[in-house]
Order: structure tokens, then C-alpha cells, then sequence
């Protein structure tokens, strides 16, 4: 499939995606690009969105044949993942509904935190808020994030595409910089329930 920058439907953004990874080299402009083109339509994707009440959950919609994952992420209000880097991959995140919250930091001990301070904190390096369809992009190299959904009230649901896929990586603790190894879990597959989404 040609990729423009006219829009594209869900089928042609899953097609899109598997077609970018016929070839080894990982095109994150085309893919950036890609994401960009699909305008979200909850009929779409809403097959994926399970929610849990106690953690936001991780729904795998296509694995990629291993060298990919596109996942749905649902949030519901106040939700949060912990600050985690992103092992060797590349991160694009959707909104697909609602809004969510990206904290950017710096890694512990990059020299960014206080010198007075005996241990590292976690330094912010920015934050912003990704509305419907906006794509945002990370990798170790840019830093650490964490996603939160800051709504009292409403869901939000993303669309994340790593590739390759990430089955562990580190979670910070916010005021130590202390690193923990995580592995992460999906709560369901191809719209099957497979079990709690922890991180
Ligand atoms: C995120 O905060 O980027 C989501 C992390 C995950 O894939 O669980």
C-alpha cells in the first residue's frame, strides 16, 4: 500500500503496518506517517477495548509475526503506567479516545538531577497532552515516559505499535530512580480475555 498523507481506514493502517515490516529496516517517519492517516472510529477497534477497574490493560489486536506488536491500551480515568523505559524498541502511541497525559524523564544518574541530592530522582524533562489521533513517539534514546489517562471522568483508549515487541523492561521508582525488571502481559488477545495486565 502506498502511504500518503490522505486518510487511511483501520484495515489499511493494520495492512500498512505489516506491509512496513516485509523488509528488516524500521522506517519510523513512514510509520509515524501511517498512524497519522487513520482517523479514529470506535466502531473500529472497540472489539479490542477491555477495561479492568483496578489497572489499565494491555489488548493485543496483531503480533506482528514477531517483529511487531500493535496493542490497545485502555485507560480508565485516573490510570497510569509506572516511568519505564522501552528495552530496544520504538514506541508510537494513538489516541484512539479521550486524552492522555505523557511525562517525559531523563534516565537516573544522566547527570540532569539535582548534585545536592544523595539519591537520583527522576527528572522531568517534559510533558503534554496527546488529544484524539495525535501520534507520539519514543525510544531509550529520547528517554523514560510514563502515559497516564488524567480524566476524572472519562476512558481513553491507545494504540501503541512496538516494534520489535517488548516482553520486558525496567519500571522507575519516581523518588529513588531505583530500577525494577517488569514482564509484560497482555489481558487479551485478538479480543480474547487472557488474563490481568500488570505493571
Ligand atoms: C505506556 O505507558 O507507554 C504503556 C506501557 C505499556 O505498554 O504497558
Amino acid at each position: 500500500m502506498a502511504c500518503s498523507t490522505s486518510s487511511v481506514t483501520w484495515q489499511e493502517l493494520l495492512d500498512g503496518v505489516r506491509e512496513s515490516f516485509s523488509t528488516e529496516q524500521v522506517d519510523v517517519d513512514r510509520l509515524r506517517t501511517l498512524m497519522n492517516s487513520y482517523q479514529s472510529q470506535r466502531s473500529d477497534w472497540e472489539q479490542y477495548a477491555l477495561f479492568d477497574p483496578h489497572t489499565y490493560t494491555r489488548n493485543l489486536v496483531d503480533a506482528g509475526n514477531g517483529r511487531y506488536n500493535l496493542i490497545i491500551l485502555c485507560w480508565d480515568s485516573g490510570q497510569g503506567s509506572s516511568i519505564h523505559d522501552h528495552a530496544d524498541s520504538h514506541c508510537f502511541l494513538k489516541v484512539l479516545s479521550g486524552e492522555v497525559k505523557e511525562t517525559m524523564y531523563a534516565w537516573p544518574g544522566s547527570g540532569v538531577s539535582p548534585s545536592h541530592s544523595s539519591t537520583p530522582t527522576m527528572e522531568v524533562t517534559g510533558s503534554e497532552s496527546v488529544l484524539i489521533d495525535d501520534v507520539a513517539y519514543i525510544n531509550n534514546e529520547i528517554g523514560l515516559h510514563r502515559v497516564e489517562n488524567p480524566s476524572h471522568t472519562d476512558q481513553a483508549v491507545t494504540l501503541h505499535l512496538y516494534c520489535p515487541p517488548i516482553t520486558t523492561c525496567q519500571s522507575f521508582e519516581a523518588r529513588t530512580g531505583r530500577s525494577h525488571s517488569c514482564h509484560v502481559t497482555f489481558y487479551s488477545k485478538e479480543g480474547q480475555k487472557v488474563c490481568s495486565s500488570v505493571k
